[in-house]
């Protein structure tokens, strides 16, 4: 199996609706995650990239949250309809998406 350029961890942790921090369950990572299968089915970027469920990453008021590595950069607040920006902008061009980008004091 070759070693992917970039991977893909997204939050899909579950909590208890009553737990103080919430969880990204809450927020639609679900979708999120299925949206990202989606992406990589239809680019074909199966020997390039890799997705992966993750437990909390941390930030769990940001749900959300996936994180992309080597560069270790977090986006919070995603939604599927961001994920196609996510694949055209950094994962195919390097350019991290800013707008999606958890502030530093989050994530730094
Ligand atoms: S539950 Fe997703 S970051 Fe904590």
């Amino acid at each position: 199996m070759p070693k992917p350029q970039k991977h893909i961890f997204v939050c899909t942790q579950n909590r208890p609706e009553s737990h103080p921090r919430g969880a990204c369950s809450q927020k639609g990572c679900t979708a999120v995650f299925d949206e990202f299968m989606k992406q990589m089915q239809q680019r074909n970027l199966w020997e390039k990239i890799s997705v992966t469920y993750s437990g909390c990453l941390g930030p769990c008021s940001q749900g959300t949250s996936v994180v992309v590595y080597p560069e270790a950069v977090m986006y919070g607040k995603v939604t599927p309809a961001d994920v196609a920006t996510i694949f055209d902008e950094h994962l195919m061009n390097n350019q991290v998406v800013e707008r999606l980008r958890v502030p530093s004091d989050v994530w730094g």
